[in-house]
């Protein structure tokens, strides 16, 4: 496959690494200076979709930079081009609907860091693509970090082999609590009446179901929810064989509001989630968000966060199967 295409030009950002012979992310650019508008990137892109498609698979992030996209409107377009079908957010971030396909990527407090996560990894049926635009750039702080999942599970795997293995071989089980009402002063307030989308409880139970999880009513009006057996890693199709640390042990355990064990009931070492946590941190890639950029994740390969922002910033996001 080629790495170039007339239509796009290589370019650079800061923050770039080379992981496994790959730089990440990859970043295009218009070729000349008169094809940075929205219709050139359309024309480029529908000439270019499958090799397209190809890049973010094989680099796992590609940075559009230097286009001239202003909204949700075009942003919107440029998803659209590529035909790929639109998945379903759901999850505990508190989402506002912006244009048909585009949604706000978090409304939770920007002081508050949202920890590393491959895109609804709880659920059966998660996106390939998460893609991003940054409509207004943060002043300070705001980056979106990444972090390629193979190395976090190659070097749990190395340091922890024991341990690692049996979590593979038995799974991980999850509980999470929502509050009974939307409540955005947390990012993870998002309540279980928006969550499921309903606000009757027995209906809710069979959503619940339907995404493989079990639902236990709090006095306090809220629900814990109690996902298991998940998998620790996981190997997709074309991705080189690589094992994928597809959890949320980290995000998850230990917490106010969830906790993680081995799905038996196992308690897994407080060592070693520490440890993972230092791990992702040392493997993760930042780089600054510029005004109309638009990033896709291969949401299959990699974790990604959001740090903590002053204000205004403005990201917005679409997710795709
Ligand atoms: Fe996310």
């Amino acid at each position: 496959m080629e790495f170039s295409s007339k239509e796009f030009k290589v370019g650079k950002c800061e923050g770039q690494k080379m992981v496994d012979g790959e730089i990440m992310p990859l970043v295009f650019q218009p070729p000349e200076s008169n094809l940075e508008g929205l219709e050139s990137l359309l024309l480029a892109l529908k000439n270019n979709k499958d090799w397209f498609e190809a890049m973010i698979v094989k680099n796992s992030a590609v940075l559009l930079r230097g286009y001239d996209i202003r909204n949700a409107e075009d942003f919107n377009e440029i998803i659209e081009t590529f035909g790929w079908d639109d998945i379903r957010y759901v999850g505990p971030a508190p989402r506002t609907h912006v244009y048909k396909r585009v949604w706000t990527a978090n409304e939770g407090p920007l002081s508050e860091f949202i920890y590393y996560h491959h895109e609804m990894v709880l659920i059966k049926e998660f996106p390939k693509k998460v893609i991003l635009f940054c409509e207004v750039p943060p002043p300070e702080g705001g980056e979106t970090p990444f972090v390629p999942s193979f190395r976090v599970a190659e070097r749990m795997l190395e340091e922890f082999p024991k341990v690692v293995e049996e979590m593979e071989k038995k799974g991980l089980k999850y509980t999470f609590t929502a509050l009974s009402n939307n409540d955005t002063s947390s990012m993870r307030g998002r309540g279980w009446e928006d969550a499921f989308g309903t606000s009757d409880r027995a209906e809710a139970e069979r959503r619940a179901k339907a995404l493989g999880m079990d639902m236990e009513w709090l006095p306090n009006g809220g629900v814990k929810t109690v996902l298991g057996p998940r998998s620790l890693m996981k190997v997709f199709d074309g991705r080189k064989g690589r094992r994928m640390w597809f959890n949320t042990l980290v995000g998850m355990y230990g917490k106010e509001f969830s906790s993680a064990m081995m799905a038996d009931g196992t308690t897994i070492p407080e060592n070693v989630v520490k440890r993972c946590e230092q791990i992702i941190e040392e493997e993760s890639i930042q780089f600054k968000w510029e005004k109309g950029d638009i990033l896709f994740f291969d949401n299959l390969a990699l974790l990604h966060g959001r740090r903590p922002s002053l204000p205004p910033r403005r990201v917005l996001v679409a997710t795709c199967k």
